[in-house]
């Protein structure tokens, strides 16, 4: 069954609506830990948009379960990831006009830059996941980089408008994850899951992780962390395959 990592960047972006200490991004992670939640995922974003870095070096501290740092290519955040050493980061691309990550990393086009920074950050023991689409030159080129593993964008299919694209796309996911296993990567996925739709994705066979923020927390916001995270546990124990 894939891991459950619970993304709280949302309840951070309710806090800087205020830019006051509540509510609080780690206190909603351990809730989302005692839950059940097998890691907690944080982006800090380049113009600190919701994460604070006060955020990810406290959820190093008081966390027992992996955190994964989502962070940009840059040299800015590569620093930070040396200081603070989550063990899993998630590179991804970042735009500041985009509402959030909008597409996959392109990682054959800056094949150089995000080369270096895997091997930087791994040397230094940390696991890089790559957020790509479930493309073959994009998947071919993760694996060069050395990267241990790959998130797979889901966000296509999660906005199909139709049955057929859904299934398009999830096909194009389910031959994504058998590309990334056969290149030796570990395979997650994540960006636009919800309870609606998570039961196909929790059913591909292979992936390690699944990331989920928006729709857990909107649902937390009716029934609290806990139970919204084990309703989302619930329905990928359900429809995975082991
Ligand atoms: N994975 C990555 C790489 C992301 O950037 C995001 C959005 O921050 C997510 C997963 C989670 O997406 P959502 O909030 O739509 O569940």
């Amino acid at each position: 069954m894939p891991h459950l990592h619970i993304n709280v960047d949302h309840i951070a972006t309710v806090r800087q609506a205020r830019k006051t200490h509540e509510p609080d991004p780690v206190y909603a992670a351990m809730l989302a830990e005692q839950a059940g939640a097998q890691g907690i995922t944080m982006h800090l974003r380049e113009d600190r948009r919701h994460i604070q870095d006060r955020d990810i070096r406290l959820m190093r501290q008081m966390g027992q379960t992996p955190l994964n740092l989502e962070m940009a290519v840059t040299d800015e955040m590569v620093q930070f990831a040396l200081e603070v050493l989550p063990p899993l980061i998630c590179l991804v691309p970042e735009k500041r006009e985009e509402v959030t990550t909008e597409g996959g990393l392109e990682v054959a086009g800056n094949f150089v830059a995000v080369q270096r920074a895997v091997s930087v950050l791994q040397a230094a023991g940390m696991e890089v996941s790559l957020f790509i689409g479930p493309v073959y030159e994009q998947i071919k080129a993760a694996a060069e980089t050395g990267a241990k593993a790959i998130e797979l964008h889901t966000g296509e299919y999660a906005h199909a408008q139709t049955a057929q694209e859904r299934r398009t796309q999830l096909d194009r996911l389910s031959q994504g994850v058998q590309w990334g296993l056969e290149g030796g990567l570990k395979v997650n996925a994540g960006h636009g899951l919800t309870y609606f739709n998570i039961g196909p994705v929790a059913a591909l066979k292979g992936l390690s992780e699944l990331n989920i923020g928006h729709s857990v927390i909107s649902r937390s916001l009716y029934v609290g962390i806990p139970q919204a995270v084990k309703e989302m546990l619930t329905l990928i124990e359900k429809h995975s395959q082991g």
